[in-house]
């Protein structure tokens, strides 16, 4: 244990964070988790960095709740903002989410995923095409964020012409959520919500008059609900509608983005990939695990639990480290190794229990689908200049790469 990790341990507050850490959070995480897996910030709060804990805090959903209006009710006051977190899936507990979950787990089926894989290798063979051309490439925008936001259309069958604005209304709803804001951060996440609400209304109103096909059409079926009978109501369907955007697509950015730029810093595990593609599987798999790109989740405690020798009272809120778990040496060996074959691989980065992400086969899908051809297609990509982190704690991934595809 060395001074400097103590002392990072001990000066960690998730509001005060420094430059470096945005960087590279992993030598914070650890010394975390070696000197203070259970960390009480100056807010009150705690910080929970070891796998074990996340995985006791997502079971329990009885003494760890999701349901966050106690939260959100003095950070966004009566706003577009405010009915829309506490509406999503994400942030509501049993009975609630039980039922809203059946419908969309029901909607976002096996089924309507494998259907999913044509338009989505044609998707992204568009884009290489198009980066072939190109040459030099902005990562990020040219493929990775491409790749997501037409896949959530496609999802909910979004007019083409129409699909614009989804991107910057996703960016500015979950940059709300980082854990200090700013006020122009609080009105650009407002207005978005109020605007994409404005545009679902619509959306839903002709989708009601000319229905889809159920099996592929996520939005018909969730309008529709289940055959006994069991419906989202209006707020539930339009607020979903919108979480199912925004919990689709900057994480799904960030697996692309992230994948790609871990590859180019470990270059024989990227030439393990292009001369044995069978392993694309893990290797998707140990990207998440590596580079979570949804690094924190947060419970508030509703039964007073003991975490670690530590007492948290109800009404602490926790934050779960993903990020520091998928990375914990009690889980995973050589934990900081980058290997693109690991077995088992039991990561946190979708979450575990009742919350578990809906949408884990499909992230998964479009990460596989849009790493192994880009790859395939661009086995010598390098980085053409410095990559630009995102700046957020939650959402770790990157803004900008530059990029050569063919050097
Ligand atoms: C790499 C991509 C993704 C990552 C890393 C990710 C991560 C997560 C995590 C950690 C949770 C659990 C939150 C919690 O327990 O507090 C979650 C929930 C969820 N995710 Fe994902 N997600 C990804 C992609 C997607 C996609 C593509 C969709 C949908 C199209 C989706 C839909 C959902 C939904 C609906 C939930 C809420 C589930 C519930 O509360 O029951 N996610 N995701």
């Amino acid at each position: 244990m060395t001074g400097n990790a103590r002392e990072l341990a001990e000066s960690f507050d998730l509001e005060r964070l420094t430059p470096e850490f945005y960087v590279n959070p992993y030598p914070t995480y650890r010394a975390l988790r070696d000197n203070a897996p259970v960390k009480r910030l100056p807010n009150g709060s705690y910080f929970l960095t070891r796998y074990d804990d996340l995985v006791t805090a997502y079971k329990s959903t009885k003494a760890f709740s999701s349901d966050k209006k106690k939260e959100f009710s003095p950070k966004y006051g009566d706003s577009f903002l405010y009915e829309h977190h506490t509406t999503s899936l994400v942030f509501n507990d049993p009975p609630a989410h039980t039922r809203v979950r059946r419908l969309i787990m029901g909607a976002l089926s096996p089924r309507a995923i494998a259907a999913m894989e044509p338009d989505l290798i044609r998707l992204i063979d568009g884009l290489l095409d198009a980066i072939a051309a190109k040459g030099k490439i902005e990562l990020i925008e040219d493929f990775a964020s491409a790749i997501p936001v037409e896949v959530i259309g496609n999802l909910l069958d979004v007019p083409h012409d129409e699909r614009g604005p989804l991107r910057d209304w996703s960016l500015a709803i979950l940059g709300a959520l980082e854990p200090v804001i700013s006020s122009g951060q609080f009105a650009r996440g407002n207005k978005a919500v109020k605007d994409f609400l404005a545009y679902l209304e619509t959306l839903v109103e002709r989708r009601r008059t000319k229905p889809g096909n159920p099996e592929r059409d996520v939005l018909t079926r969730l309008i529709q609900g289940e055959e006994n009978g069991e419906r989202l109501t209006e707020k539930e369907l339009l607020h979903n509608c919108i979480f199912l955007l925004n919990a689709g697509h900057e994480t799904t950015t960030n697996l692309i983005g992230n994948g790609l730029v871990t590859l180019l810093l470990y270059p024989e595990e990227k030439q393990r990939l292009i001369s044995q593609p069978d392993l694309i599987k893990t290797a998707i798999e140990e990207m998440l695990r590596y580079e979570s790109s949804n690094q924190l989740g947060n419970r508030m405690i509703v039964d007073e639990v003991e975490l670690g020798g530590i007492r948290m009272p109800a009404g602490t809120p926790v934050t779960l480290c993903i990020g520091a778990a998928n990375r914990d040496p009690a889980q995973f060996p050589d934990p900081e190794r980058f290997d693109i074959a690991r077995t088992p691989n039991r990561h946190l980065a979708f979450g575990t229990g009742a919350h578990q992400c809906a949408g884990m086969a499909l992230a998964r899908l479009e990460g596989a689908i849009a790493i192994s051809r880009f790859l395939a297609r661009f086995p010598n990509y390098a980085l053409a200049g410095e990559p630009t982190r995102g700046g957020r704690v939650r959402f770790r991934g990157y803004l900008s790469v530059p990029c050569d595809a063919n050097p």
